[in-house]
């Protein structure tokens, strides 16, 4: 997608330094700060921190950082090395695990020297993927968005719900839920976007409003407590997120805060929709709910919040007693009987058994 009118992606490889370019997403939306990652410590580090996130984003990432390992050593403990480091960056979204298990697999049956190659070419073999991908479910999404709005009463614009960031700063390019926002734009498709700010890291108010200012996307600002407010009032005709791990049963693991949004367009009628590459399904969980991992992160990120202060520099405040106790669960899950659709590169499924079952065939697992 486009920063002030040039193409840019998520992550871009260097090809002639075997290294990549992220952007530090822990910057943003006051600072646009690219920098280089060469080592297994630097891929492993941005996860960590958060200058990468978002599921398919992270996935990239650890594909190159098992890549950067191989460029030090093609020996199987390297590989191992690698392979646990990474995956111990981040729990819940489940790309992780999958582009590791995936460029792992590939270098497996290679000669050591042969791997550091393999392991780079993999990793581009998924950017590249990832890119089509998300291309493919935003024609699909906005296929969906089109016959919501053909259904509105009276037509005009469509109010889209959305939670977290799931554009192309949470993907290689495109983005999950926000894409099929661009393609229904770029069309010529009167939306307007609802963004949730998502504390307690504010990945809304901070990414997507970013994002969608970037591309001239309509959009405002909500606090996460307002959405079922406007849910009630008929002024959102449709919700969509993005999601880090969804069950074979259709639960969906996403940015906490996504099941009270389900909750309440069920409640009201509001489809709720969860775009996502196929690469986001963990087949080998039947119960999300009992099953997904979910990452506890730090209190601070609950008692402190931070921005810009009047003079422009990043300040962090306290905004409860000292010493409150704080829990921070990062992601819920919501049963797959509240998603309306799941929409993949594979088209639109339903999260009944046989839906999933089609759509399982679809991914050829
Ligand atoms: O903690 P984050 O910022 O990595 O969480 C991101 C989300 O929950 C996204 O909604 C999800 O990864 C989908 S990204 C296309």
């Amino acid at each position: 997608m486009k920063i002030e009118g040039q193409h840019r992606r998520a992550i871009e490889a260097l090809s002639d330094q075997h290294a990549v370019r992220i952007i530090d997403q822990t910057a943003l939306p006051h600072q646009l700060t690219w920098l280089t990652l060469e080592t297994l410590a630097d891929a492993a580090n941005a996860i960590k921190v958060m200058q990468v996130r978002g599921a398919p984003l992270i996935g990239a990432t650890a594909a190159y950082g098992l890549a950067f390992a191989m460029a030090k050593s093609g020996s199987d403990a390297s590989l191992e090395k690698g392979y646990d480091t990474l995956l111990a960056t981040r729990p819940t979204a489940v790309n992780l695990r999958w582009a590791l298990d995936r460029v792992r697999a590939v270098l497996q049956p290679l000669a050591s020297k042969l791997r550091a190659e393999a392991a780079w070419a993999e990793a581009g073999k998924i950017a590249e993927e990832d890119v089509k991908a998300n291309q493919t479910i935003g024609g699909h999404g906005h296929r969906v968005f089109r016959e919501v709005l053909a259904d509105k009463m009276g037509g005009g614009v469509l109010n889209i719900l959305t939670h977290c960031n799931a554009g192309w700063l949470a993907c290689v390019d495109w983005g999950t839920a926000v894409a099929p926002i661009y393609q229904a734009h770029d069309a010529g498709l009167k939306v307007h976007v609802w963004v949730s700010e998502t504390r307690p890291r504010g990945q809304g108010a901070s990414l997507t409003a970013w994002e969608l200012k970037q591309h001239g996307v309509p959009h405002t600002l909500i606090v996460d407590n307002e959405a079922g407010h406007l849910i009630q009032r008929g002024l959102v005709d449709l919700c969509i997120v993005g999601a880090d791990r969804v069950a074979s049963n259709g639960d969906v693991a996403n940015k906490i805060g996504t099941y009270l949004k389900a909750l309440a367009c069920k409640t009201h009628h509001v489809p709720f929709y969860v775009a996502l590459p196929s690469s986001t399904i963990d087949w080998t969980i039947r119960n999300g709910i009992k099953e997904i991992p979910i990452e506890q992160r730090s209190a601070r990120e609950v008692t402190h919040v931070s921005g810009l202060n009047a003079k422009g520099v990043r300040e962090e405040v306290l905004i409860c007693p000292e010493g409150t106790q704080a829990r921070n669960d990062g992601f819920d899950v919501t049963p797959g009987r509240y998603i309306t659709e799941l929409i993949t590169e594979y088209g639109t499924f339903s999260t009944n058994a046989t839906d999933m079952r089609r759509l399982r065939l679809a991914a050829g697992l």
